[in-house]
This record gives C-alpha cells, sequence and structure tokens, in this order.
C-alpha cells in the first residue's frame, strides 16, 4: 500500500531505482511487480523492528544514547567500561553498621565485575567476629586498610573519584574539613564524589556539613530504607525554600538520594514451608525501651497467657505467678525470643516462656534467627521508625527468612517488604500478640469475640475489621524459602540498579 501510493504520486525523494517503475511495469510486468511485493514486505518488516524495539525496549533508545525522558534508568547503558567512577574507596570509623556498609561493598564488586577498583578502610577485627562472615561469604576481596591512611591516599591518588561513608553521622564528622580540603585542592578534572549512609533523618546534628558539598554538586545520600530518603528529601525540599540566601543557594534539594537495602545472600537458610505450628517468635534488637515496646509486649502477652494458657501451651504453676509449659498437649509451647544486647526486666510470669540470646557472634545470630517462625518488630507509638530511621529487624529477618508481622503502615515505610512473600500483613486494629496467637490457633475468633476498648462493642461486630483479619489468617504464616528468594533476588538486582547509577555518575 505503502509502495503503490508512492508510484501513484511520484514521490520526488524515491530512489532511483525504484523511481521509474510506471515507466518499466507495462515492459515486464510479473518481475516489477514480484520485486515490488518484496520492497514492500521489506519495508513492513523493517518498520515493525523499529516499532517494537522503540515501543517495548525504551532501554534500546538509551543504548542508541537518544536523549529522550523516558530514558531514566539508562540501565542498559551501565557497562564497567562507561563508568565514570571506577576508583572506589569504601570507608567508616564507627564500630557498628559493618554488616550495612559491606554489603554496598558487596553490591559494588558485582556491578563492576573485575573493572575498577574498590578499597575498604575500617577498623578490624569486625565486632562479632564479623570477620568470617564478610570471608565466608566472599563480600570484599580486598585488603582493609586503617581508616588512618584514607587522608593520605585521598591526597596522594587523585584517581581516587568515588568516597563513601558506612555512616554519615559518624564519619563525615570525623572526615569533613580534611576531606572538604582535599576537594577543594583537587583540579577541576580530578574532583571526586563523596556518598554516604544517614541511619536517622532526626540526628541533626551533621546536617550543616551536607551544606558544602551539595554546593560543590559532590554528594549524595545511601539511606537503607526508602522512607529514611523521604525525611531527607523533604528537610532539603524546606531548605531549599529558605529565606536564607547561603541556604537555599547550596542547591540541597539537587542532592541525590537513593536506597540501598543491605540484605546478605547466607547459605544454608532451613526450608521451613513445611512447619504449621507457630512455635517461636523472636524480637531483634538492643534491648532498649526506648527502641522497642518490651514491657507493652510483655503485658499483652500476660494478659493473653491468662486468658487462655492452653492456646500457647502453658498452664499456671500453682498459686505463683508464672507459666510453665503444658507437658499434656501435643504442640510444644510458644516462646519468645529476646535476641540482642543490654540488659531488660522480664516480669516473673514470662520466665519460662522468654528466652534470651545475649551478644551472639553473628555466626551463633544467623543460627538462631533463621530458625524463627515470624518476627515481631515490636515498635513503639512513635513515627520514629516509619518516618526517620530505619530498623535493623526489617533487614534482619528478610535476611534470615522469617516472615515479619507488619502493620500497614510498616510496609508503607518499608517498600521492600511491602510484599505477601515475605512479611505477615496484620490490620493495626490487633495487637502484635493477639495476631500471634490467632495464627498459631489459627482460628480469630478468641480475638473478634473481645472487646478491648471495654465499650461493649467486640471487635467481630465491625464487619471491616472481621474482613480484614479474615484476609491476614486466609494467608496464614508460614511463607516459603522460595518466596524469600525471589523476593531477595529483586531487592539484589534494584541494589545494582543503584549502584550503577552512581558508578554512571547519575543524578
Ligand atoms: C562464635 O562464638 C562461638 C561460641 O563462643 C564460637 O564457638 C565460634 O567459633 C564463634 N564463631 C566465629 C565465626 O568466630
Amino acid at each position: 500500500m505503502l509502495l503503490s501510493a508512492a508510484t501513484r504520486f511520484r514521490f520526488p525523494w524515491f530512489p532511483p531505482a525504484m523511481a521509474p517503475y510506471s515507466l518499466l511495469q507495462s515492459q515486464r510486468p510479473t518481475l516489477y511487480s514480484s520485486r515490488r511485493k518484496f520492497f514492500a514486505i521489506a519495508a513492513v518488516l523493517l518498520s515493525i523492528l523499529i516499532a517494537s524495539s522503540l515501543w517495548y525496549k525504551d532501554d534500546t533508545l538509551c543504548q542508541l544514547s537518544i536523549r529522550i525522558p523516558t530514558c531514566t534508568s539508562q540501565k542498559a547503558a551501565a557497562s564497567p567500561q562507561t563508568f565514570v567512577h571506577q576508583n572506589i574507596v569504601v570507608a567508616s570509623v564507627f564500630g557498628f553498621h559493618f554488616d550495612v556498609w559491606l554489603a554496598l561493598v558487596w553490591t559494588i564488586q558485582r556491578v563492576l565485575k573485575g573493572h575498577g577498583h574498590v578499597q575498604v578502610y575500617g577498623d578490624v577485627p569486625f565486632a562479632y567476629d564479623f570477620d568470617t562472615i564478610l570471608d565466608r561469604l566472599g563480600l570484599y576481596h580486598g585488603s582493609i586498610k586503617d581508616p588512618a591512611e584514607l587522608m593520605n591516599d585521598i591526597r596522594r591518588n587523585t584517581a581516587i573519584d568515588l568516597v563513601i561513608f558506612g555512616t554519615c553521622s559518624v564519619d563525615l564528622r570525623h572526615w569533613h574539613d580534611e576531606l572538604l580540603a582535599a576537594w577543594d585542592a583537587r583540579d577541576d578534572d580530578h574532583k571526586f564524589q563523596l556518598a554516604c549512609t544517614p541511619h536517622h533523618q532526626a540526628e541533626l546534628g551533621w546536617h550543616p556539613l551536607i551544606t558544602p558539598w551539595a554546593r560543590r554538586n559532590s554528594i549524595r545520600l545511601l539511606p537503607i530504607s526508602k522512607h529514611v530518603g523521604g525525611a531527607f528529601r523533604k528537610e532539603f525540599k524546606d531548605l531549599g525554600g529558605s529565606l536564607d540566601p547561603k541556604l537555599h543557594s547550596a542547591g540541597l534539594g539537587l542532592v541525590p538520594i537513593d536506597t540501598h537495602v543491605p540484605i546478605l545472600d547466607l547459605p544454608h537458610l532451613p526450608d521451613k514451608s513445611g512447619r504449621h505450628v507457630l512455635i517461636n517468635a523472636v524480637i531483634q534488637g538492643s534491648f532498649a525501651e526506648d527502641r522497642r515496646s518490651y514491657p507493652y509486649t510483655f503485658e499483652n502477652l500476660i494478659r493473653s497467657l491468662h486468658e487462655n494458657p492452653t492456646s500457647w501451651g502453658y498452664r499456671p504453676l500453682g498459686d505463683g505467678p508464672s507459666f510453665i509449659p503444658d507437658t499434656t498437649l501435643v504442640d510444644p509451647p510458644f516462646k519468645l525470643h529476646l535476641v540482642g544486647s543490654g540488659w531488660i526486666d522480664l516480669p516473673p510470669q514470662l520466665k519460662n516462656v522468654v528466652e534470651f540470646h545475649v551478644s551472639l557472634n553473628y555466626s551463633q545470630y544467623y543460627d538462631v534467627m533463621a530458625e524463627m517462625d515470624v518476627c515481631v518488630p515490636a515498635f513503639g507509638p512513635s513515627d520514629e521508625y516509619y518516618a526517620l530511621q530505619a530498623s535493623s529487624t526489617v533487614a534482619m529477618c528478610l535476611e534470615v527468612n522469617v516472615p515479619i508481622l507488619a502493620t500497614p503502615r510498616m510496609r508503607e515505610a518499608y517498600t521492600h517488604i511491602d510484599d505477601d512473600r515475605v512479611s505477615i500483613a496484620y490490620p493495626s486494629v490487633m495487637t502484635e500478640i493477639d495476631a500471634i496467637i490467632a495464627l498459631r490457633t489459627q482460628s480469630a475468633a478468641t480475638f473478634l469475640a473481645s472487646d478491648p476498648s471495654k465499650l461493649g462493642r467486640t471487635m467481630g461486630s465491625n464487619a471491616a475489621v472481621q474482613q480484614a483479619v479474615e484476609q491476614m489468617m486466609a494467608k496464614g504464616w508460614v511463607r516459603s524459602k522460595k518466596g524469600f528468594e525471589a523476593t531477595k533476588s529483586e531487592i539484589w538486582a534494584a541494589n545494582e540498579d543503584v549502584v550503577k547509577k552512581i558508578l554512571l555518575g547519575l543524578p
């Protein structure tokens, strides 16, 4: 059709070889009509090919380096040869979070594929025998230098083009003045970029140190969960609206913020899909009441034990306050494990119900955690863990394949666990203890018949509540190892994309 129309109107730009169709047609009609057919088919095939490459793979355009707005990720263009940053140093003087920034080093090494160079600076040995994990998982293949050598190396080796700090609040404070002086001393062709991981947005003390780097368009933030990045974005937007010219001229609103979720690939995690009785729940993290609502959780557990000890697998011990395992029951008794460090007062009622695991090294920690059935965040009412700070619990539970109890509020903040394959969504009208006992007994009847408000209305009399609880019950608490692995693979791929973006020097 295209060709016949073209011949009819004699497009002036028609290739010479094809122009004389109408003249030649009368002489050798068969030959030229079949040639016409051939060109027509070829043209149609070619346009289909081009159209499909444009419509279905906008990456193709990125590869051809045609700059169009849809070409945002530039994933296809990211090969180690095109990275503008290939000489990277990763450092920290902080004694914690090494599992966070070494997970980032692991991602960088995967992305670099042997091109470029990463050098780590840290105080070794790392706490809790993490060095063993580091070697076993192959997170980093190079040597670990003394952090005291970092500044000399940066001054001496102008090939170093990306500096990454594990904990902004500590490391940026530690190196800031010297590092800025080193940046200023370099010529324009040898500037480096700075990236660091903030762990809590409300820790404001170091934030003024971001401004000079933002002014030099040389800093980016790399929090471990999206919501922390969101809190910084809001702060930077607010500061961008400042009436102080020194502040709004810094361009804080343009500081790139990405998320790198620190999840390691632990081998030999057990497959627990065959389990059907919920026995082991864990609250992990330092035993600090300002971080987690231990007393509230204990109180709810004690109340529920009194109401129905058999459901939990216990019976009261004489007239005393304690409960002991009821050995006449088929199912093993429930255990609440507290994995962490520090000290917390335990009510005597829970002496046999709660098990402490204190100051474990990483190998022991992973072994204990991996056997758990559910993770209990036990966050307090404050907004901190949902809006400002990322809890280690979320990453840790995902890492060891333990489904985490999560309210909608939790799943909105930690988008990487907003996924039924790795978390147990429960409505916030339930407490964590309500959810656990309903899942353990496979019945929400007790909860729906309860009236926590004492206003004479049972939970079940609210149809919306009933529906939300039924949704939770329908999915149960068992999650497959396959599901965890699929989710983690997606997170690792997303982490690699973030690192590629950084190494390509993209905002
Ligand atoms: C962790 O601690 C246990 C018990 O103290 C010890 O046997 C084990 O060797 C330690 N693990 C590592 C990796 O050092």
